[in-house]
C-alpha cells in the first residue's frame, strides 16, 4: 500500500516538480517500472580513491570556508553557521536515504551563495570526499552519475 501511495505521488507530481528532491526520490525508490532493485550499502566500495582526491580539491576551493577543513562545520567565522558534512552525526542524519537524494541536495543547493554552479561530476566527487572523511572505504568503481544507480546506494552510519 505504501508503494502504491508513493507511485501515486510520482504520477501526480513528477511533471511539474521533476527537480524537487523529495518527489524525485520517491519516484526513484518506488522504481519507475515497479521492478524491485536490491540496494547496496555506501560501505561496499562505492567511490574510488581518485574520486576522493578530486573531491578534496573541490572541498578545498568551494566548501571549506563554511564546512571547515575537517568537514565538521567549523568554517570561517564570517560565514553562516554550517553543519558537519561527514562522520557519524552527518551519516546518522542521512541514514536510510540514498545517495541520489544527497547528490540532488548538493547539486541544487550548494554552495548556498551560488547554487547550481557545481557540475554533476563535481557534486559526486565532493560526496566521495565526504564519504572518505567519514572513514567509509573506497572501492574500485566511482559514484555513478546515473540517478537510478545512485538511488540504489543506501546511506548508513555503520557498515
Ligand atoms: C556559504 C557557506 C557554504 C558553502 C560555501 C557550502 N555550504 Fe554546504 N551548507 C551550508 C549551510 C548553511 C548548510 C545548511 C543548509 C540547510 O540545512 O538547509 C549546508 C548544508 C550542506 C549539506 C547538508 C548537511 C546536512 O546536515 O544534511 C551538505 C551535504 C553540504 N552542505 C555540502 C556542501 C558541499 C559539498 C559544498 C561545496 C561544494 C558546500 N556544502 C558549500 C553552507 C555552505
Amino acid at each position: 500500500m505504501k508503494q502504491n501511495f508513493k507511485k501515486g505521488l510520482c504520477v501526480v507530481f513528477s511533471r511539474p516538480l521533476a527537480l524537487i528532491v523529495g518527489v524525485a526520490l520517491a519516484c526513484v525508490t518506488a522504481g519507475a517500472a515497479g521492478q524491485p532493485v536490491k540496494p547496496i550499502s555506501v560501505w561496499s566500495g562505492v567511490y574510488t580513491a581518485a574520486q576522493n582526491q578530486r573531491g578534496e580539491e573541490i572541498h578545498a576551493s568551494v566548501c571549506v570556508m563554511c564546512h571547515g577543513h575537517q568537514l565538521n562545520g567549523a568554517g570561517q567565522p564570517e560565514m553562516p553557521p554550517s553543519p558537519a558534512i561527514a562522520r557519524a552525526s552527518f551519516l546518522r542524519k542521512w541514514t536510510g536515504r540514498n545517495v541520489a537524494a544527497l547528490f540532488m541536495f548538493v547539486r541544487q543547493t550548494m554552495p548556498p551563495d551560488a547554487p547550481g554552479t557545481l557540475t554533476d561530476q563535481q557534486a559526486l566527487d565532493a560526496i566521495a570526499h565526504m564519504f572518505a572523511v567519514s572513514n567509509i572505504p573506497a572501492g574500485n568503481r566511482e559514484l555513478p552519475s546515473d540517478l537510478k544507480a545512485l538511488a540504489n546506494i543506501l546511506i548508513d552510519a555503520q557498515p
